[in-house]
């Protein structure tokens, strides 16, 4: 059951992926992911040079022996960044999968391809998934308005999206964005979906390398405990809505620029927080779907709890 395309052709058991999630998705967690039947992915941007990514792809291997992926955000960055470098390690550590974000990929795509690489792009509207598919990327991962890290600037809900990217596209599509237990599984499917991407449900699992402290933060909030940030540079975020969120919410309503913000969205606030525990003097990428997380199981709990349910579920709308 649940055998979908993306499980056949990415060699997996169960089409649940885990999203590249900055300084979160190393190792402990996306190994764990992939050993349990998902997709896991690591983020290349984790790590400060390719040289680390490397190390870390190897320690992957070491531990697990199923597929997993590597993310390569594309976003705009306070500090310039080798792209080209972090690719070549990908390509020459025979990596088969990437998931490519924030902007568009074409630069990478004949490397990735020439190289057997399968791509999933991930993006927020329907017409940068058409162009996503059109550049040859071979799935669409497409992120709802309830999505965690950066919705896009259109606002529009999964239920929606996954339904129109669907019906737009040739290629698979993962439904993204508010999905964190068994009813969103079942539902992605019914609306198309070859499978789910979950990035906040993950966040809060006892693999995930980061203090209690941001998991019952997590666990704590509701659906209306995150904030979308940057509008007005045209890179929304949504995050935990915390003392600092609401600081560059504040700032940003006064006409705040750039220049003053920096300081206040320099990533390693949130490397060091993660570490630290305080869950308020960082940005904390956060879905609405923190709404629907109760706890803070370990992956192989929380994989097989999303596959019996669904099971459950699916049998019940038979029974209708
Ligand atoms: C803490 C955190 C960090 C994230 N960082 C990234 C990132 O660096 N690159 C990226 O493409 N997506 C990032 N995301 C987004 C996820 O990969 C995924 O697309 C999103 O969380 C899906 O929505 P959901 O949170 O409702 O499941 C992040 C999400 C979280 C929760």
């Amino acid at each position: 059951m649940f055998n979908t395309t993306i499980c056949k052709e990415l060699d997996i058991e169960y089409p649940i992926i885990q999203g590249g999630m900055m300084w979160v998705s190393k190792t402990e967690l996306s190994s764990a992911v992939s050993n349990a039947g998902g997709l896991g992915i690591i983020t290349a941007l984790s790590f400060g040079s390719s040289d680390e990514l490397r190390s870390e792809i190897k320690k992957m291997k070491m531990a697990t022996n199923k597929p997993f992926g590597v993310n390569i955000t594309l976003l705009p960055t306070l500090r310039p960044i080798n792209y080209d470098a972090y690719i070549d390690v990908i390509l020459d550590e025979e990596v088969k999968i990437v998931e490519t974000a924030g902007n568009n990929p074409e630069k990478y795509i004949v490397k990735l391809k020439d190289n057997n690489v399968k791509i999933i792009h991930k993006c927020t509207s329907i017409r940068h998934a058409k162009k996503a598919e059109n550049i040859g990327c071979d799935f669409i991962s497409i992120d709802g308005y309830e999505c965690a890290g950066h919705p896009g600037e259109d606002d529009v809900t999964s239920l929606l999206l996954v339904p129109l990217a669907v019906e737009s596209l040739k290629i698979p599509v993962i439904a993204s964005g508010g999905f964190a237990d068994a009813r969103g599984f079942v539902a992605a499917l019914a609306l198309g979906a070859t499978g789910v991407n979950m990035g906040t449900r993950f966040f809060a699992t006892k693999e995930a390398p980061v203090h209690d402290n941001i998991k019952k933060a997590i666990v704590n909030a509701s659906e209306r405990d995150t904030i979308l940030i940057l509008r007005t540079l045209k890179n929304t975020m949504r995050v935990l809505k915390n003392d600092l969120a609401k600081t560059v919410y504040e700032m940003e309503s006064k006409g705040a620029k750039l220049e003053e913000l920096a300081p206040l969205l320099s990533g390693l606030r949130g490397k060091e927080s993660f570490i630290s525990g305080n869950t308020n003097n960082s940005l904390i990428a956060c879905g609405m779907a923190a709404g629907l997380i109760k706890d803070i199981p370990s992956v192989s709990e929380l994989i097989e709890k999303i596959i019996s349910e669904a099971k459950s579920i699916v049998n019940q709308l038979h029974s209708l």
